[in-house]
């Protein structure tokens, strides 16, 4: 990991350290104003002992929108970029093999303000850690996946969509919880009125054969997701018609009714295939009975774990190598 604190005035030089508790004052702002926001990138090995990591800038520039939304003093790009390359070429040797190894790049920033009463204060001092750990495949992409469709609900409040930060999840999680529970699901999509948005931790989308339509990008309700613009691209780049706008949950029934295809995208899920709608109770199957992974979510998904694990040109300039 490494860690570098934020006095009010200046940032310390950051320090590449084992992985061990962070100390923290028991009235420092996050544990008490959620002044915590995060970032989610990974780092694939190279044959040749090297590692790349995907979207990097995009993520440091997310991780900034981020900062700005919490009021969270910010290290500036520079030295997040710096940091996260320093810390995974430290790590190089502990990233697993492909096609599903990585290593999971996780920065944070935290106010550390150790002052009760601050609750209409913006933290004046902060913690930006990284912490890094070798994952695997998240949802293999094989398995068709279960969701529920969330007409009530929300994920954030609005204005706080496009915040990567604790408080979403936190948000998120009872009605996560409950579809797990109540119906083997594996996440919620949340559509409150019907308007769908995203699921609990990743983008969403219907594709077919020739189509690919997702929510419009807003500060409001959704992540900028970096997998949904690698998407986006990819598929655009195929000679797929891009529709960015927004649409209500019936018309997802619909497209699967008339055999279309929809999925999750994400830095963990990939482009990960939905087989199964729960709404209201009800089940609604895409790609047949049981519900299957389609052909052009597999086939954006393969072109896009290609290019991350070095299998495919990086025509796109989208890895750093380190
Ligand atoms: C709520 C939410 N939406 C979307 C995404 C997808 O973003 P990205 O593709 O940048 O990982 C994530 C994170 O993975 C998320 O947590």
């Amino acid at each position: 990991m490494a860690v570098s604190h934020f006095d009010g005035n200046v940032w310390s030089i950051p320090e590449i350290q084992d992985v061990a508790p962070l100390e923290i004052h028991p009235s420092a702002h996050v544990l008490h104003y959620s002044s915590e926001i995060f970032e989610g990138l990974k780092a694939y090995s190279r044959p040749d002992g090297s590692a790349q990591i995907f979207r990097l800038d995009k993520h440091v520039s997310r991780m900034k929108r981020s900062a700005e939304l919490l009021f969270l003093p910010f290290p500036g790009k520079e030295v997040v970029t710096r940091v996260v390359c320093d810390l995974v070429a430290e790590n190089r040797e502990s990233i697993p093999p492909p096609p599903d190894g990585a290593l999971y790049i996780r920065p944070a920033l935290i106010g550390m303000d150790p002052n009760i009463g601050a609750a209409g204060t913006a933290s004046e001092t902060a913690m930006f850690f990284v912490l890094n750990s070798p994952v695997g495949a998240y949802f293999t992409g094989e398995k068709p996946l279960r969701i529920v469709i969330e007409e009530k609900g929300m994920r954030s409040v609005p204005g706080y969509g496009s915040a990567k930060t604790g408080g979403n999840y936190a948000a998120a999680l009872g009605h996560v919880l409950r579809a797990r529970d109540e119906h083997q699901a594996d996440q919620v999509l949340f559509c409150p009125g019907g308007d769908v948005q995203e699921t609990g931790a990743s983008n969403f989308m219907l594709l077919d054969d020739e189509t690919l339509v997702t929510k419009p990008l807003d500060d409001n309700a959704v992540l900028h997701g970096v997998t949904r613009d690698s998407v986006l691209t990819l598929a655009d780049n195929f000679g797929y018609k891009i529709e960015e706008r927004d649409f209500h949950a019936d018309e997802i029934l619909a497209w699967i009714a008339g055999g279309g295809e929809a999925a999750l995208s994400g830095t963990a899920a990939v482009l990960a295939g939905v087989g199964t709608f729960i709404r209201g109770g009800t089940e609604y199957y895409a790609g047949g009975e049981g519900g299957l992974v389609g052909p052009n979510t597999k086939r954006l998904r393969d072109a896009l774990t290609a290019i991350q694990n070095g299998t495919a040109e990086d025509k796109f300039g989208w890895l750093t190598k380190v």
